[in-house]
């Protein structure tokens, strides 16, 4: 009923034949298929008497596993004959170039904003940034400004609603920084703001560094020198700056730094001051104790003299063949 030694040979001879796999595939279904020579012989075991069947099923069990193991052997022997023909006939030029990648580069300002991220971090300021939505208090009222200032008019804010803005400078980082802190503190943050401007020197999105030390006896010498050691680390040379006069809400005295550039303008490009005292008590720090000195500027600002350029707008343009320049 079963000739096992029949069927092994005339498997293995079949098998051994074949020549590709689609061959070998039809041999495998032919054998083992659903409705294949070994699913018809175990359907014929039911007709066979008992005494026989457990001799009968064992020699098909065996004859199966047996014939398995060729048609494995066979199929992994055809495979390298695919491969081996492959690199034989298949010319591979070895010298020749590459595929070219077309990688990307940090954005300038993102470059920018490393950079002086850098030379803080360096000087022991630690980096803190805030959210950029913002309310009326932490954006104007507890930096002092007054409702009747006018950078809390409609035109400046972009406003959500009545209490919700889109904060216009950074320096919302410092009140809420103090209130959560104790000194002393040396503090930067480094992030958007928005306001309501577009031309050459405005876009509506721009970003901002803030710096804040508070601590005994901070004066503006310290101001000072911070100031024209970023400046001259930033522009790698020793430019002519002034601290010019000025007029913010939250310090007092106040100044703003302008830069000389190379057409002999002055360029108004940091606000800072010492913190005023309103602001420490604010904040629960006695200002007859502590005192502290805070500047802001504008990333774009700098990265235009950086890289002598007379139109903000270029920098959020998305045009790569001006973004392609900075690549390094
Ligand atoms: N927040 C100011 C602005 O956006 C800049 C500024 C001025 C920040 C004086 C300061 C400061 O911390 O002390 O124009």
């Amino acid at each position: 009923m079963f000739n096992y030694t029949k069927i092994f040979k005339e498997a293995n001879k079949a098998i051994k034949k074949s020549k590709n796999l689609y061959e070998l595939e039809s041999i495998r279904i032919n054998l083992f298929g659903k409705k294949g020579f070994f699913s018809k012989k175990i359907k014929l075991m039911r007709d066979l008497p008992i005494k026989d069947r457990a001799k009968i099923g064992f020699l098909i069990n065996k004859a199966k596993e047996n014939i398995k193991k060729i048609l494995v052997n066979h199929r992994i022997f055809l495979e390298n004959n695919i491969i081996n023909t492959k690199l034989t006939n298949e010319f591979f030029d070895i010298s020749l170039s590459g595929r070219y990648m077309n990688l990307g580069s940090l954005h300038p300002i993102t470059c920018v904003i490393f950079d002086i991220e850098k030379f803080f971090k360096e000087r022991g300021f630690l980096l803190v940034n805030e959210s950029e939505i913002e309310n009326d208090y932490y954006n104007f009222d507890a930096l002092n400004i007054s409702n009747d200032h006018p950078a809390r008019s409609t035109h400046d804010t972009f406003r959500f609603d009545e209490f919700k803005l889109l904060r216009t400078h950074t320096s919302s980082v410092q009140i809420k920084t103090m209130c959560e802190r104790s000194p002393p503190m040396k503090i930067f943050s480094s992030g958007k703001v928005y306001r309501r401007d577009y031309d050459k020197n405005h876009t509506p999105m721009f970003h901002q560094i803030e710096g804040f030390v508070v601590d005994l006896d901070v004066n503006f010498s310290h101001l000072k020198k911070i100031c024209y050691d970023f400046f001259s680390e930033f522009f790698k040379k020793k430019l002519k700056i002034r601290f010019r006069p000025s007029y913010f809400p939250f310090t007092e005295p106040s100044a703003e730094i302008d830069i000389l550039n190379d057409n002999g303008n002055w360029l108004e490009i940091l606000g800072c001051g010492m913190i005023h005292p309103n602001i420490l008590k604010d904040a629960k720090i006695d200002p007859d104790i502590y005192s502290g000195f805070a500047f802001g500027m504008g990333v774009e600002r700098l990265a235009m003299l950086r890289y002598k350029i007379d139109d903000l707008r270029v920098f959020f343009d998305n045009d790569l063949r001006f973004l392609k320049q900075f690549k390094s």
